[in-house]
């Protein structure tokens, strides 16, 4: 049936500003790769726990956002500026309530999905390296939490943070420094807040980002694993390589043709 002069009209709307970034840039070619590569016909519905931590770290980011428009991180008002977040800005209840409860989500995903790969045996070769990746952005998330904790700057918040300076305090050799890092001093003061909310919004996020595209370039480039166990899975048949046989004077015996001599 032909196209309706309308109908071409409109894809030509569309495809135009698609050939023209595709022309300089080659990503509308990448994005197709990305969303029609071949993967295992058996994927497993564990296997889209990475994409929810991914769709959790989003929701942490984007409601973290919102909340730095009206959070102060200063010793005399960061208390007054959560409660105002909290009562008085509209829908600041909910936007402060996700991120709260999402950090939570976040880590449980994480090493909900961590368990996945574990069990699969995805972190073998040739993963390893994401794997490494991947224990980078735990240690990542972790930090985040615990920068995060101290913003409040309630009484919860305070000595929760004060057990894990002093927590760190006690590693090996680098302990004090750690905590004189974290602390900005040789004691929670004034600038201990603002340095937290500094690692919290700006350093450790980065980090994240950075290593999430490291990790999600790696899941493409490598592949995705079968569950343990698929049938058709790659490299789960194995056929012998073709040794010559013997009496053809082969260096190389065949196991299928020779006996060991007892
Ligand atoms: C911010 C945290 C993380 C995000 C957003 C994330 C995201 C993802 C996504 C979307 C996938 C592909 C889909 C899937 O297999 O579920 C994946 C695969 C993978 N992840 Fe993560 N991940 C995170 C943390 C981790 C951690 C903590 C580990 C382990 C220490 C890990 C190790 C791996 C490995 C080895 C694969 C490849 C698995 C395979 O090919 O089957 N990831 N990740």
């Amino acid at each position: 049936m032909a196209k309706s002069t309308r109908r071409k009209q409109l894809e030509q709307a569309v495809l135009l500003p698609l050939d023209w970034i595709e022309e300089r840039t080659g990503l509308v070619g990448g994005v197709k790769y990305f969303l029609f590569r071949n993967v295992p016909h058996d994927v497993n519905w564990m296997q889209t726990l990475g994409a929810a931590t991914l769709t959790a770290f989003i929701v942490q980011a984007v409601t973290g956002v919102f909340l730095a428009m009206y959070y102060k991180a200063d010793p005399n008002s960061a208390y007054e500026s959560i409660q105002t977040i909290t009562h008085d800005v509209t829908l600041g209840w909910l936007v402060r309530g996700m991120h709260k409860w999402g950090a939570s989500v976040f880590i449980i995903l994480m090493f909900l999905h961590m368990g996945r790969v574990f069990l699969f045996g995805a972190y073998k070769y040739p993963r390893e390296l994401n794997w490494i990746v991947g224990a980078l952005l735990l240690v990542l998330g972790m930090l985040e939490g615990f920068t995060g904790y101290l913003l409040p700057w309630d009484q919860t918040a305070y000595w929760a943070t004060a057990v894990g300076i002093n927590l760190n305090a006690t590693a090996p050799f680098l302990g004090p420094f750690i905590a004189d890092f974290l602390q900005g001093g040789n004691q929670i003061n004034p600038d201990t807040i603002s340095r937290f909310y500094s690692m919290h919004m700006l350093l450790i996020p980065g980090g994240i980002i950075a290593l999430i595209g490291l990790h999600l370039y790696l899941v493409v480039r490598l592949g995705v694993t079968s569950p343990p166990w698929s049938t058709t899975a790659a490299g789960r048949t194995r056929t012998e390589p073709e040794t010559p046989s013997s009496g053809e004077g082969g260096l190389i015996r065949s196991p299928q043709t020779e006996s060991e001599p007892s």
